[in-house]
């Protein structure tokens, strides 16, 4: 589900936008990135859901890609540069996209720039939503994950109707295996070594935008409009 592309297509000038979200594990990256999708009916691409998807296959890269991210460090850049180059190459252009979770250190960001470029595509906002580290470490303890449709929840700012289940396909919810306090530590201190200094190659570019995420989902929400420029 995270990769899919909205059915509410919208006919708007934000149907065609390219966005980048970044932002600590937990911070609120997807919850907004699927507020965004539906919205504006452009592609989401989350490279974390690209990988989660390959577990339950027979790709050898799943399992190499597990591993990795069980242990909270980044998958390598040679596999995830490839991966977003194919997912990129299929991206009908007429239609925008969301990146969630990449470019995630600056050779990503270096490589996905070339990408861009070979595709004759510029991007239109990055967003950077930024929360504490134990504000998103307590976010991450209560997040609940649809075992089937990837669906996020959390026990106490996003509850399914009914328990345990998930709304939209009635699949059980499980926690994340990398979502263990120690591993969330790890991929916070590799965010911090090796993501937050991406903020800075996109620092001279106007479409960058710099959000306080550690207010609620709707204040996260609010401040991305703002900075896109969407009328309320
Ligand atoms: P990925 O799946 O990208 O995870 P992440 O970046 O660590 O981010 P999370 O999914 O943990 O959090 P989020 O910001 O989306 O928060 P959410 O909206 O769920 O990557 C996972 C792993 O894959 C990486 O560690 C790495 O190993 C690998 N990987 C991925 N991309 C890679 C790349 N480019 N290169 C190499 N490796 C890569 O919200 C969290 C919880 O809080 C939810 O329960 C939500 O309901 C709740 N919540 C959200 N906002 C609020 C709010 N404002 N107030 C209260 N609760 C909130």
């Amino acid at each position: 589900m995270p990769n899919r592309t909205s059915t509410a297509a919208s006919s708007s000038k934000f149907a065609t936008m390219r966005i980048v979200i970044m932002g600590p594990p937990g911070v609120g990256k997807g919850t907004e990135s699927e507020r965004l999708i539906d919205m504006f009916g452009i592609s989401h691409i989350s490279t974390g859901a690209i990988f989660r998807d390959m577990f339950e296959t027979d790709d050898p890269i799943g399992a190499i890609a597990k591993s990795y991210i069980n242990r909270g460090e980044l998958v390598p850049d040679d596999i995830t540069n490839k991966i977003v180059r194919q997912r990129l190459s299929k991206q009908d252009p007429n239609q925008g996209f969301l990146f969630d979770g990449y470019p995630r250190n600056i050779n990503q960001a270096e490589a996905f720039d070339v990408m861009l470029d070979d595709l004759n595509l510029t991007l239109d906002a990055v967003i950077n939503i930024s929360a504490p580290d134990e504000l998103t470490i307590d976010r991450i303890a209560g997040r609940r994950v649809c075992s089937s449709c990837g669906a996020v929840y959390h026990v106490l700012h996003k509850k399914p109707n009914n328990e345990g289940v998930c709304d939209v396909c009635g699949a059980p919810l499980i926690q994340r295996e990398d979502d263990m306090k120690e591993t969330v530590r790890r991929r916070l201190k590799i965010y911090n070594d090796l993501t937050a200094p991406v903020i800075d190659h996109y620092k001279d570019k106007p479409f960058l935008h710099i959000i306080d995420g550690s207010g609620t989902m709707e204040d996260t929400h609010q401040a991305v409009m703002d900075a896109l420029g969407v009328a309320p």
